[in-house]
């Protein structure tokens, strides 16, 4: 909340209640919750959009990180975007990705069939 979000969104989209920020009703009943185990078998994926895991991937061992990227991947529509967060890439763990910067975030997008 205190990391760049723009008063308006956080006015429009949450509510304030004590310590804590509340998403608007109306927008967590467009949102399924789940949880997921990213190490490990997936089971099935819906085509995934946008991606994000930031400060996720640093509890994991390379071979780990390479495994969750390959998965992500295989989920992930032509288009969809993956954020990770600032101390973390997927340089030298999967060259099929590629990083553009979007603001003062790097986005990563899967590389188009040569
Ligand atoms: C440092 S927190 C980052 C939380 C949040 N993404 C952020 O940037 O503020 C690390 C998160 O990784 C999640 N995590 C750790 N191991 C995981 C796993 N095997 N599968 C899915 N999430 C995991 C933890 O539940 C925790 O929420």
């Amino acid at each position: 909340m205190s990391r760049g979000l723009p008063p308006l969104y956080l006015n429009k989209y949450f509510k304030s209640q004590g310590d804590a920020w509340h998403l608007n009703p109306e927008v967590k009943a467009m949102v399924e919750f789940r949880s997921l185990n990213l190490v490990g078998q997936w089971g099935f994926m819906p085509p995934l959009d946008l991606v994000f895991i930031r400060n996720v991937m640093i509890y994991f061992d390379t071979e780990t990180k390479k495994a969750i990227l390959k998965k992500l991947r295989a989920c992930m529509l032509p288009h969809g975007a993956l954020f990770l967060g600032s101390a973390e890439t997927t340089m030298n763990l999967d060259p099929a990705w590629t990083a553009s910067q979007y603001g003062n975030a790097t986005v990563y997008t899967i590389k188009a069939a040569a």
